[in-house]
């Protein structure tokens, strides 16, 4: 088997606690894995570097895959997202979020299993043109959407589709108000979608969405939308299936992937051997799908599935008393 090196990220608060799980689950699996470690965000600057110093964009460069803890961004001032960033920077357009129930878990619903596609590179989300006049009275902020950029990640969703055997593709948008940007994305899909006939297409208004993920989410498949929808989208659907320590997400792009779990930093339970570091373990598998090693990717869902369905090692997030070494441990023994 070829050796392959990733970048591997630790980030903020949980993010070295989970991380070193993922480390050592994928040691155990002997996937013939090599690690270049960098820093990014807050350790990076606690520690006298750049936010993203040259030698982290540098790795991020140089290998295909990336798996990346999380990173805080401090909220109204301070630096600028380190995750906007670099899904910039390395033009990972389309982020993909799976929300799959997990037999054991106290959650609404059973049987979810849908992947939202989130457009990753502009819309409001992406921040851009942001100024507060000098008053303080009046904020701006500028929304783009381009029809090559709605192509792309609209093709990647329904691709993706396709080769999972997805039986339909429900488009997002609020085209009713935001006739220019949501309207042109619609129009892009319309189009897009021609060319998948196996593929039911559905258009629904993301108010009207979100109420339907939370009625009947076993009526969604594969969502795709826009940057800022997807973003809480995506949360309302971790919700659905027991909360932010079960969310995997993967930043894709032409050839490369960063892999991340959808929750923050978590500052709250950070250094008290509480998180849970399951989304990080399934964005884990869902690298080792895409650097095709996909046996092993299933191996790791396995024994996921088996450790939180035996009930026993759960962390508190999931109802448990349990901590990240124990669930670390019994993770390593199923294996
Ligand atoms: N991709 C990323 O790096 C990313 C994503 C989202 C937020 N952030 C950043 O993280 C920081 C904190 O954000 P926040 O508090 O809004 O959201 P958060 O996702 O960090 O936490 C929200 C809640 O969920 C809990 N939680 C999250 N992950 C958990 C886990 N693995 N196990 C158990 N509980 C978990 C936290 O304890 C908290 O109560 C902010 O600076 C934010 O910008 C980074």
């Amino acid at each position: 088997m070829d050796r392959i090196k990733i970048t591997v990220v630790p980030g903020d608060g949980i993010g070295p606690d989970i991380v070193e799980v993922a480390l050592q689950v994928l040691d155990k699996l002997d996937v013939g894995l090599d690690y270049e470690m960098a820093v990014a965000g807050q350790t990076a600057l606690d520690q006298g570097l750049d936010l993203i110093p040259e030698q982290t964009l540098a790795a991020l460069a140089a290998n295909r895959a990336a798996l990346k803890g999380p990173i805080t961004t401090p909220i109204g001032k301070g630096f600028s997202s380190v995750n906007v960033s670099l899904r910039r920077r390395f033009d990972l357009f389309a982020n993909v979020r799976p929300a799959l129930s997990m037999p054991g878990v106290q959650s609404r619903y059973q049987d979810v299993d849908l992947i939202i596609v989130r457009e990753n590179m502009e819309g409001i989300y992406s921040g851009q043109g942001q100024s507060l006049s000098a008053d303080g009275e009046r904020a701006e902020l500028t929304s783009v959407v381009t029809r090559s950029e709605s192509a792309r990640v609209l093709r990647y969703a329904y691709e993706m589709a396709r080769r999972q055997g997805r039986r339909k593709v429900t488009v997002v948008h609020k085209a009713n108000i935001m006739k220019s940007t949501s309207g042109l994305f619609l129009d892009v899909a319309r189009s897009v979608s021609r060319d998948y006939p196996e593929l039911v297409h559905e258009e629904l208004i993301i108010d009207n969405c979100a109420m339907q993920l939370v009625m009947n989410p076993n009526r969604f498949d594969v969502i795709v939308t826009t940057n800022l929808f997807g973003d809480i989208l995506s949360d309302l659907c971790a919700g659905l299936v027991g909360g932010l320590g079960l969310a995997p997400g993967a930043n894709i792009g032409e050839d490369k992937g960063i892999f991340e779990a959808v929750h923050g930093s978590a500052p709250d339970i950070a250094g008290r051997n509480l998180a849970n570091p399951t989304a990080l373990l399934l964005a884990a598998a869902m690298m080792l799908d895409y650097l095709e090693r996909q046996e092993a990717a299933e191996r790791l869902r396995a024994a996921i599935r088996q450790v939180i369905g035996a009930g026993h090692e759960l962390t508190p997030d999931l109802g448990g008393s349990g901590t990240t070494s124990g669930y670390a441990a019994a993770l390593l023994r199923a294996l």
